[in-house]
C-alpha cells in the first residue's frame, strides 16, 4: 500500500505538501506533475501528517491517517495572541488543593491534550502514568522522605541540604511538601536511552499544566519526586514503569484551594541579540 493517496481531482498542484514535508520526502517537479513519494520515500516519513494537514483542497491521504480522523482547525475559536498571553503568564505552581478529587474523565482530557506536544522526530513516546488515589500519591510522598533523610548525611551542598532537612522535618510534623497534599499525580516516561526523551517530556507536561490551568485545576512540577524517582528502590518498584523507562517529570493535579489575583514579576530575559 503506498504511504499517500492523491486525488488528482482536488489536487491543484501547488506543491504546497512538498515544500512543507519536513522530511522531503514528497517531490513535485513542476506545476504540471503531480506530487509523489521519493524512491524509499517511506523509510524516511516520520508519520508528522504535515502533508495532509496542510492542503487545502484535503486532496492528499496518508495510508495512516485518514482524513477522516484529522479533524478542521476551528479558527473561530482559537485564543488570541491577548488571550494566550494572560494564560502563560497567569498560570501559578498550585500548593494547596482543597479535598475534592478530580474525574478520571477530565485527568484522561488533560493527557488527551498533552499528547498534542511536540516530540523529536515526531517519535511520540512519552508515556503516562497516573496515581490516581490520593492515598498513593501520599505513600510516594513517604519514600521521597525516606529517600531524603537517606542521602541528608551525604550531603555536600550545605544550603540544600538545609532545605532537605525542612522537607523531612515538615513531614514529621504532618506536613507533605513533596506532593503538597494533591490529590493526584501524573508522571511521565520515555525509553532512558533515546535521544531527546527528557525534552519530550517536560514540554507534555508544560502543555498538560497550561491546559489544566484552563480547565480550572492547580498543578505543581513535583521536583523532590522526580529526583528520587530513578534512584530510590522503593520508589522504583512502586512506580513500576515499563522496562528500560526512566521518569523525566511530574505533576501534581488537584483543585486550587486559592486563586490567584496578579501576576508576580519575574527576571528581565537575559537576551544575547546578535
Ligand atoms: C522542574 C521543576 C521542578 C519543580 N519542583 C517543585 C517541587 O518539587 N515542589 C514545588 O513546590 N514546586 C516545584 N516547582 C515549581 C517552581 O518552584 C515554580 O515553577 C516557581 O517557583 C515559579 O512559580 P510559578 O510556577 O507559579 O510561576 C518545580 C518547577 C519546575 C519547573
Amino acid at each position: 500500500m503506498s504511504l499517500f493517496n492523491i486525488d488528482q481531482i482536488k489536487c491543484k498542484r501547488d506543491g504546497i505538501c512538498a515544500a512543507e514535508c519536513p522530511a522531503k520526502i514528497i517531490v513535485q517537479d513542476d506545476k504540471k506533475s503531480f506530487p509523489s513519494l521519493i524512491e524509499d520515500g517511506e523509510e524516511f516519513c516520520i508519520n508528522c501528517g504535515h502533508c495532509a494537514a496542510v492542503c487545502p483542497y484535503g486532496a492528499l491521504t496518508l495510508s495512516t491517517m485518514p482524513l477522516s480522523a484529522c479533524p478542521p482547525i476551528q479558527k473561530n475559536i482559537l485564543p488570541d495572541a491577548d488571550a494566550l498571553k494572560q494564560l502563560l503568564r497567569a498560570r501559578r505552581s498550585i500548593r494547596e488543593y482543597k479535598g475534592k478529587v478530580v474525574s478520571r474523565k477530565l485527568l484522561a482530557e488533560l493527557i488527551d491534550t498533552a499528547r498534542y506536544a511536540p516530540t523529536a522526530s515526531n517519535a511520540q513516546q512519552v508515556q503516562w502514568t497516573v496515581f490516581q488515589n490520593p492515598e498513593d500519591v501520599r505513600k510516594l510522598a513517604g519514600m521521597v522522605v525516606d529517600f531524603t533523610k537517606m542521602i541528608l548525611p551525604v550531603m555536600t551542598d550545605v544550603e540544600r541540604a538545609k532545605r532537605m532537612q525542612r522537607l523531612v522535618d515538615a513531614w514529621a510534623d504532618g506536613k507533605d511538601r513533596v506532593m503538597r497534599g494533591a490529590p493526584h499525580l501524573i508522571i511521565v516516561h520515555c525509553p532512558a536511552d533515546l535521544p531527546f526523551t527528557a525534552t519530550d517530556c517536560a514540554i507534555a507536561l508544560t502543555y498538560l499544566e497550561l491546559y489544566a490551568y484552563s480547565k480550572g485545576l492547580g498543578t505543581c512540577w513535583a521536583g523532590y519526586f522526580t529526583a528520587a524517582a530513578g534512584m530510590h528502590e522503593p520508589l522504583i518498584k512502586a512506580l513500576d514503569l515499563p522496562a528500560g523507562h526512566k521518569c523525566f517529570g511530574a505533576v501534581m493535579v488537584g483543585y486550587p484551594k486559592y486563586s490567584y489575583h496578579r501576576i508576580p514579576l519575574r527576571n528581565e530575559p537575559l537576551i544575547t541579540w546578535r
